[in-house]
This record gives structure tokens, sequence and C-alpha cells, in this order.
């Protein structure tokens, strides 16, 4: 009986992510990067459009991004593209950061179904919005002793 389930199961895993590449699941069931990050240089939230949050933390050392995490509470391919975003971000400049746009997330995950494709812009947008809180605080440094690091 329980293999009988264990096989729907999988058949209906099968069937879930049929549409999408190998990168995309191997993203969506491994993700790097996941996770907050204590004392952040850069962190956004973002809500989509779906109703699905991201959150990205960020690590800076001489201009230049050395780590990169995130969170959702969205669908497996907003973890996918959080993941991938995340390795994008890494070792980046921040001019090269700021280029990271939606199409390159969904270039490095071989592509979404239509309907998945705004799960790839969520990301872009919060990894752009956590590029800009670095830059603030960087233009104000005075901010440091209150403003709210690594949660949200
Ligand atoms: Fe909302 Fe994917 S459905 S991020």
């Amino acid at each position: 009986m329980a293999s009988e389930m264990d096989q729907l199961a999988e058949e209906l895993e099968k069937e879930v992510w049929a549409s999408y590449t190998e990168a995309v699941r191997d993203h969506a069931k491994n993700p790097r990067n996941a996770g907050s990050m204590p004392n952040a240089d850069g962190f956004a939230v973002v809500t989509g459009p779906c109703g699905d949050t991201m959150k990205i933390w960020l690590r800076v050392k001489e201009k230049v991004i050395r780590q990169a995490t995130f969170w959702t509470d969205g669908c497996g391919p907003s973890i996918a593209s959080g993941s991938m975003v995340t390795e994008l971000a890494k070792g980046k400049s921040i001019p090269g950061v700021m280029r990271i746009a939606h199409k390159d997330v969904l270039e490095a995950l071989g592509g979404l179904p239509e309907e998945s494709r705004h799960c790839a812009l969520l990301a872009a947008d919060t990894l752009k919005e956590a590029v800009k809180d670095y830059l603030a605080y960087q233009n104000e440094p005075w901010k440091q002793a209150y403003r709210k690091r690594g949660t949200g």
C-alpha cells in the first residue's frame, strides 16, 4: 500500500515539475544561499503582484557582493529564482549587480513557463532593492544606530 502511495506521489511530483527545466528543479529542491544573514550590509523585502514575498540580504566588502542570501514564502519557481539570483550576485561589483535583470535569472534557469516568469522578476527586483538599501546605508552611516538589520 505504501509503495502504491509512494508511486502515486512520485508520478504527481513528475507531473507538477514537467514544465520546468532541470536547473529550476535543482534550485527549487536544493536552494543555494537560503536563509537570513545577521548584520547584513544590504537588505530588502519585496512583495510581488501575486502576493508572494522575497527577502534578500547582502554582505558587501570593497564594493563587491561577497555573499547574498534569500528567503521567500512563494512558489517553487520563486525559490529557484531567489537561489539563482543570489548565485548570480556573488562576486559582482555594485554596478555589475545592479545590471542583473529578470531576463538574466530566466536565462540562467533555462527559462520558466509564462505563468511563472514574474517569479524571476520578483527575485531581480528584490536584489536591486537590497543594493539600493546598501547604497543608502553607505550615504547615511548615522542611521546605523537604529536601522533594523538581518530581520524582517
Ligand atoms: Fe508568486 Fe511565484 S507565484 S512568486
